[in-house]
């Protein structure tokens, strides 16, 4: 879809880079930019940099950068239309978008279109006579009608053709149906449901719309659950069963689950504010996405071994991520959908009770530690004790260490500055540790090797910082352009991906067009990655290292190294030919 240059500019002018990207993150002004904690990766200290100058932002830890529009097809997962649209509205500009003018658009509306009627007819079904058994399943677990409703519950009947001989009298194309991950083509190429004789649990997204479903067999069926698979609307990481109650539940916190039936019993029970995830480990998109909603969580994940594991695991990532973490512990091993139902018209309140109870993750992981160790023996005590300080060295607040501090030192009669010293002494490695991740982390981004973006640079290190300077110079300096095309032509530029980049740079402006980040996206056949190294070169521009002068010298230096270059292959070229050469001899003396 063609959107003019002047629409764009102006999009760009009408939505401040600086207020939109402040809704996500806190940023604090530095100089003529702005810093903040980076929302695509976890982070303790700040290396995401906006640049209202020209409009861009590039985080340092992670590479990712781009302009307003970038930021908001990451953060938000919207295609390019969408966020055209949104950022359209939200300057109050008139900005049609006729269906068949964008391809992919269409395909992801349509495949809501298909969601929303499937999710209508498993919802049907389960009211239907051939729906009686899963009706009565869910009402042997306790679910209301209402809730039942509420969540849209349905019943994927047995026939393995219920649903796509449905939505195909309703006029939708089978091929779709496959592509919304509701049929499989077989082997002889017949489509057939994907989800039969199964309990329905559609999945929405913050803006309402079905994006997938969840499908619990109500037998010993294996696998027990079955999920839609990554689609053109929906991927797995990037989503949370329930966030569209829970985002409007009003409630200060989340409550994090294991799975859709905790999810719906808490709803049941008033909890609107519990999510789950679907079937996968908690992931760094879904801790960021739960962050943009609420910066305090309760996870409640199931005793055993694995849910324990993966408790563990979530509370490290969400703390990591500036949340605030409770542990809801659940008596008698049980997850929270059997203590609801175990506990009748009293689990609600009882449930509150738990959440009083609940420990902050500190108090949570001493607990455990003590269990661990609870012989009473010296040797268990050291172990402990241990444990605890190394416990407390990853508790950031000190007024919090000093209370445990001294209620360890009082409940093991041991001295408090042993226990502090010991502390320091984890804090201090804690550090140490922290500080060689941010350089490693710094240095695989600044670093040439493994660069995965421009694997050659490490190759021709001298000639793509060159490339990648000039290309800044050219970018920032669109006047003294033509000059620099006169030059070097695109053939000069030895590594592919910036020889990429100053092609696209270059059409642009004989297009008659200004090239930034924003008409290099979208003109350049460029990924998110791509996107993010590219504001990097422009931004990391600096007119007192990079002027005329020094454009000529870079200029020459690529030259340099495509003569090299040269040299080189003519030497290969010749070696080959002395090998040839003794083959030949060598066959000659047979
Ligand atoms: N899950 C999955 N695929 C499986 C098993 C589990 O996707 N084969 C996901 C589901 O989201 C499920 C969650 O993991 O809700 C937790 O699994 P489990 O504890 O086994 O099920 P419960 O949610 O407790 O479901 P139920 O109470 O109905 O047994
Ligand atoms: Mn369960």
């Amino acid at each position: 879809m063609n959107i003019s240059e002047e629409f764009i500019a102006e999009l760009k002018e009408k939505n401040d880079i600086e207020e939109i990207i402040s809704d996500y993150v806190p940023l604090t002004r530095k100089g003529k930019n702005l810093m903040g904690i980076c929302p695509f990766h976890a982070e303790r200290t700040p290396s995401f940099c906006v640049y209202p100058a020209n409009g861009s932002f590039y985080c340092f830890g992670c590479g990712a950068g781009g302009d307003v529009i970038t930021f908001l097809r990451l953060i938000e997962h919207y295609d390019y239309i969408e966020t055209v649209k949104f950022l359209a509205e939200r300057a109050g500009m008139n900005f049609e978008v006729s269906e068949e003018e964008d391809e992919s658009h269409k395909k992801k509306l349509l495949i809501y279109k298909i969601n929303r009627e499937a999710a209508r007819f498993y919802h049907n079904c389960l009211f239907a006579p051939e729906g009686e058994e899963a009706l009565g399943y869910l009402k042997k677990r306790g679910i209301s009608l209402k809730t039942i409703k509420h969540f849209g519950l349905g019943y994927s009947p047995k026939s393995r053709f219920a649903l796509i001989n449905h939505l195909s009298k309703k006029g939708y194309n089978n091929e779709d149906v496959v592509l919304a991950n509701l049929a499989f083509k077989t082997r002889n190429l017949k489509e057939k449901d994907r989800f039969c004789n199964r309990l329905m649990f559609p999945i929405i997204d913050v803006r309402g719309n079905v994006i997938a479903f969840g499908a619990r067999t109500m037998g010993g069926d294996i696998p027990k659950y079955i999920n839609t698979s990554d689609t053109p609307v929906f991927k797995k990481s990037n989503n949370l069963f329930a966030l569209n109650f829970a985002k409007n539940s009003g409630m200060e916190s989340f409550i994090l689950t294991e799975g859709y039936m905790d999810v719906v019993s808490l709803n049941q029970a008033g909890f609107q504010n519990a999510v789950a995830g679907l079937g996968t480990a908690l992931t760094q998109n879904q801790v960021k996405l739960i962050s943009r909603y609420t910066d305090s969580v309760l996870v409640t994940y199931d005793s055993d071994e694995a849910g324990q594991k993966a408790a563990a695991k979530a509370i490290t990532m969400l703390k990591d991520s500036g949340i605030n973490v409770k542990v809801i512990t659940i008596p008698k091993g049980k997850d929270p959908d059997e203590f609801l139902r175990t506990q009748g018209k009293d689990g609600a309140v009882r449930f509150k009770n738990l959440i009083e109870k609940s420990e902050n993750d500190t108090e949570y992981r001493l607990s455990k530690a003590k269990k661990m160790y609870d012989s009473g023996s010296d040797e268990d005590k050291i172990n402990y004790l241990t444990n605890a300080a190394r416990i407390l060295s990853s508790c950031q607040n000190p007024i919090e260490r000093e209370v445990y501090v001294t209620r360890l030192s009082l409940e093991m009669g041991i001295n408090k500055s042993a226990l502090i010293m010991q502390i320091e002494k984890f804090m201090k490695q804690n550090l140490k540790k922290h500080k060689k991740q941010e350089f490693k982390n710094l240095e695989k981004i600044t670093s040439a090797l493994n660069d995965k973006i421009n694997p050659e640079k490490k190759e021709n290190l001298r000639a793509a910082v060159a490339e990648e300077s000039l290309i800044s110079y050219i970018i920032n300096n669109v006047d003294k352009a033509s000059d620099i095309f006169l030059r070097v032509n695109a053939d000069d530029i030895i590594t592919n991906f910036n020889r990429r980049v100053f092609e696209c740079v270059k059409s642009i402006i004989a297009e008659g067009k200004t090239p930034d980040i924003t008409s290099i996206s979208a003109k350049g056949d460029f990924n998110f990655e791509e996107i993010g190294r590219i504001t990097k070169i422009i931004c990391s521009y600096n007119s007192q290292l990079v002027n005329q002068k020094t454009a000529y010298e870079y200029i020459n230096i690529i030259f340099d190294e495509n003569k090299k270059i040269k040299v080189k292959n003519v030497n290969e070229l010749s070696e080959i030919k002395v090998k040839e050469y003794i083959e030949t001899l060598k066959s000659d003396k047979k």
